[in-house]
């Protein structure tokens, strides 16, 4: 028994946010960041009218139309995303409310793996699959992320990066053994765990991080306060990224991961004929084209569109590339992610 992609999805809303818009907040310039990101422009959802879910159900229902099934079909739901709609509880519930199909007998799971969170739903989902536990799992990588960055100049470097956005697959079994996902390798290493993280509004209360620039809880109270003023006067409540360090991690682990899975299958990079990474940085994708030898056509980049969306990049950029003939029957499509954690993983799928 294997895990096949029977139908993907996805979305971006209609809001197009040009590099010269963010000139009007921060100090940045359209050359700096198409140089550095290759980043041209990225979508934002409508403030009060969509939120994560709203996306993620409109990338699922696309999804579910293209398996050739109805919502009532599926029988467990996988969310991944960064910028859920409330801390909790997860999206998954919300997904299955957003869709419509409370009434089933379906679990809902949602993974905090940023970046890498739909390689890691890949890889769970396959597992339920294979197991013989479920026969039509909705996993989703979704992102708001525009309503949490900091548009101050002084969170440029994380915020010209980012865009909005939601892409989903369903996935049932097969018995057809030349068909569907061959492996995934997962791998995290919390050691820069801060390097790249939204680390407020959280438990910690200083404690791991043993300095006032993380915010102390409230001391007038038996617990803490969640949020607390000084956060709030001090702009901490906005992601930070050392983005140099990531940088040169990605650049390694990228094409480690992806090797790692091809030994697994005993196949070569000579055997991949679409390559879809995460659409971190145009650089950093084009670095580890350029470490596997692979033409242009083989690569997926979008985020020149769409900017970095994190759990949702890869199914978006798998469901326009599927969409747009890219990806035909019997294709090897590898995808591999890299991010905050640090987490990074890659999946080879038989197509
Ligand atoms: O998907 C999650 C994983 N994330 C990533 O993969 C991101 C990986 N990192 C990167 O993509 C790059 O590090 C960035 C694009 C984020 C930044 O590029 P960089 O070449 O590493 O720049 P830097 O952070 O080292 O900053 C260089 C200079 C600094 O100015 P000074 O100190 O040299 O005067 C920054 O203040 O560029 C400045 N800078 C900007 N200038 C204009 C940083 N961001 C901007 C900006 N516009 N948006």
């Amino acid at each position: 028994m294997r895990t096949k992609i029977a139908g993907t999805g996805h979305y971006v809303p209609e809001n197009v946010v040009t590099n010269d818009d963010l000139t009007k907040y921060m100090d940045t310039s359209n050359e700096w960041i198409i140089e550095r990101t290759g980043i041209e422009e990225r979508r934002y959802a409508t403030k009060h009218k969509e939120s994560t879910t709203t996306l993620g159900a409109k990338a699922a229902r696309m999804a579910i139309k293209n398996a050739g099934i109805t919502a009532e079909d599926i029988d467990f739901i996988i969310f991944a995303t960064l910028s859920p709609d409330y801390y909790f509880p997860g999206c998954g519930v919300l997904l299955q409310r957003e869709l419509g199909i409370t009434g089933i007998e379906a679990g809902a799971l949602d993974i905090r793996n940023q970046c890498s969170g739909f390689v890691y739903g890949l890889s769970i989902a396959d597992q339920f699959i294979k197991s013989g536990m479920y026969k039509n799992i909705l996993l989703v990588g979704a992102e708001m992320h525009s309503m949490g960055l900091d548009f101050s100049t002084e969170g440029r470097n994380v915020t010209v990066i980012f865009g909005d956005g939601a892409g989903a697959v369903v996935l049932q079994p097969t018995e057809d053994e030349n068909q569907g996902i061959l492996t995934t390798c997962l791998h995290s290493d919390g050691t820069h765990a801060e390097e790249l993280a939204m680390i407020n509004p959280g438990s910690h209360g200083g404690y791991h991080l043993g300095t006032e620039k993380f915010g102390y809880p409230d001391p007038s109270t038996p617990g803490g306060v969640f949020v607390t003023q000084k956060m709030v006067d001090d702009n901490m409540l906005v992601p930070n990224m050392t983005g140099q360090l990531v940088f040169k991690t990605a650049v390694v682990k990228f094409p480690q991961v992806i090797k790692e899975a091809l030994e697994k299958t005993n196949l070569s990079t000579s055997d991949i004929d679409l390559l879809i990474p995460h659409q971190a940085n145009l650089r950093i994708s084009q670095f580890v084209q350029k470490t596997l030898r692979l033409s242009d056509e083989k690569v997926v980049n979008n985020i020149q569109k769409y900017g970095n969306t994190t759990a949702a990049s890869i199914p978006i950029a798998m469901s326009e590339a599927w969409h747009d003939g890219r990806i035909k029957d019997g294709d090897l499509v590898c995808l591999a992610a890299f991010g905050s954690g640090f987490t990074w993983g890659s999946v080879l799928i038989r197509w």
